[in-house]
């Protein structure tokens, strides 16, 4: 039976990828009106279920249904002349455009001449912002807005083109706070227009606030579709990880040794515009939290540490000798790690292989005169796929192939594997599943129990709350609170501690 409402109806979706399975039988439908939430391990198929929707892949078996009718999606192109729209992860604007252009960059309102008819384009994008009622100037050029406003514009794109489904792929993994409310309050109305929306995301709280039902999917299966009225928290957790997860957030006091000499002293570091006259010490065993807004200096601290920006006064003491860290391959050699907060940029090459990035920081240890160790180098990538439960079918398989939460392990994994002594993480959980956040605070926690020093950069609170032993408020570039977590009640403190109250 055709049920009326559905707008989208995927039946029985299968998919493989040379010969490995990443889809089996799935099926999935969509509402008009609703907000429907796509969940899953990470690797569990929810990205190439969708790319079957936008016509980036063709499902092997299946079909699709739209507005009930049977539907050839084949192409992009079809997609959107069925009103599927995509708001990427991964941004599809023309940076050196402007909003308007990249709004109706292939569809544009042609002037005299065949030419862009820029007012015309200008005048129907305000058009589309103030039906969306939001605030975006269309003559700005893209690259000189921040995501979010990418992200608008790219909505805006997609309702120009007159879509009644958008797809959102982890949309807030790269917002603030302040901007990710401003999405959810945008998709509150966009649904009220009666647009639906498949939002893809691992972060609970958004599932809850957002979503009338839940479909999760196992290992490329359908687990169950649910309205998230009728499931607990507890219930899709254990029903995305596939086992009960206890206290995962729940903060574990530790013990740290204060009478024992700091492994690294910052004193009055002073780089660029978002560091200034930062001073701490981070003594062994101890895991740091840095907490601040966007745009607060936190990952820029962390870059300035690393080697990655000059820095312009200050010193930087290890093992209370003074260091000088002016490029990555020094603070490496001085025992620290970075896992960088935007992994795809920095912390991998795509087109190499799962092996290849893990062994990139490793090099020394697996070269043989000026040979590379062929069977060494196997060895110590394969127990880093293990250890960190890669989802990969060969380590040979290009990064760009795993799934968006994989690649996050591979980083993690890579930076491990240098056996640092000081490790800095940025937004370490970005992007990654349920089960492995758990798995990646706890790896935390043992590195610290293991004496090393722990710097954790999160705008997840929660997260920051789980595993610091103190944390550090920034503003601006500079510290301005240094607070034990025993001092910490609770998130609101927190929260109100970043804001400056
Ligand atoms: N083009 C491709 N070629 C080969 N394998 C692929 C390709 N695209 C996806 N896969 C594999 O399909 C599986 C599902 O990936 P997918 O990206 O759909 O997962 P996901 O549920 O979106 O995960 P995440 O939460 O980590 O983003 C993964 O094992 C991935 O490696
Ligand atoms: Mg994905």
């Amino acid at each position: 039976m055709n049920n009326p409402d559905n707008v989208v109806e995927m039946r029985s979706i299968s998919k493989s990828f040379n010969g490995v399975s990443v889809l089996k039988d799935v099926g999935f439908d969509v509402r008009k009106g609703e907000v429907h939430a796509l969940a899953g391990g990470n690797g569990a198929g929810k990205s190439t279920l969708m790319k079957i929707l936008q016509g980036v892949y063709q499902a092997d078996a299946g079909e699709i249904l739209i507005g009930g009718r049977p539907a050839a999606i084949n192409s992009i192109h079809d997609a959107k002349a069925a009103g599927i729209g995509m708001v990427f992860q991964e941004f599809s604007l023309v940076p050196s455009l402007t909003v308007a252009q990249n709004i109706f960059l292939g569809s544009e309102p042609l002037g005299a001449g065949g030419l862009i008819d820029d007012h015309a384009a200008v005048r129907r994008a305000k058009e589309v912002f103030s039906e969306m009622e939001v605030d975006v100037d269309p003559r700005a050029e893209v690259s000189r807005l921040g995501t979010a406003y990418w992200q608008l514009t790219e909505i805006a794109k997609a309702l120009a083109q007159n879509a009644t489904v958008l797809i959102m792929d982890e949309p807030t993994a790269s917002l603030a706070r302040h901007e990710s409310e401003a999405l959810f309050e945008l998709i509150d109305r966009l649904k009220q227009r009666g647009i639906s929306i498949i939002y893809i995301s691992h972060r609970m709280d958004e599932v809850y606030r957002l979503a009338d039902r839940i479909t999760i999917l196992r290992d490329g299966r359908h687990l169950l579709t649910e309205p998230l009225t009728d499931v607990t928290p507890e219930q899709i957790v254990e029903g995305i990880v596939g086992k009960k997860i206890e206290g995962q957030l729940s903060y574990r006091a530790r013990h740290v040794a204060h009478d024992v000499a700091p492994l690294l002293e910052v004193r009055g570091l002073n780089a660029g515009h978002r560091v200034r006259d930062v001073s701490f010490a981070l003594r062994p065993g101890e895991i740091l939290g840095l907490a601040g807004l966007m745009g607060s200096g936190r990952t820029e601290l962390a870059r300035a540490l690393f080697g990655i920006d000059k820095v312009d006064s200050g010193e930087v003491l290890l093992r209370g000798k003074k260091v000088t860290l002016a490029s990555p391959q020094q603070a490496i050699n001085a025992g620290i790690a970075l896992i960088p907060e935007d992994r795809r940029a920095q912390g991998l090459v795509l087109e190499h292989s799962v092996q290849d990035n893990l062994l990139l920081p490793l090099l020394g240890q697996i070269q043989r005169g000026p040979l590379l160790d062929g069977a060494k180098g196997k060895e110590l990538s394969s127990s880093l796929i293990k250890r960190f439960a890669v989802k990969v079918a060969h380590p040979h398989r290009p990064v760009r192939l795993l799934s968006g939460g994989n690649q996050q392990k591979v980083v993690i994994a890579k930076w491990l594997g240098t056996d640092p002594d000081i490790l800095i993480l940025d937004e370490p959980t970005a992007g990654v599943d349920i089960g492995t956040k758990s798995e990646i605070l706890d790896m935390i926690r043992e590195l610290a129990n293991a004496g090393k020093a722990v710097i954790v950069i999160s705008s997840e609170y929660p997260e920051l709350l789980a595993v610091s032993d103190r944390i550090l408020v920034l503003r601006d570039g500079s510290i301005i609170r240094d607070i034990p977590r025993s001092e910490i009640a609770d998130e609101e403190y927190l929260q109100l501690a970043v804001q400056g109250v």
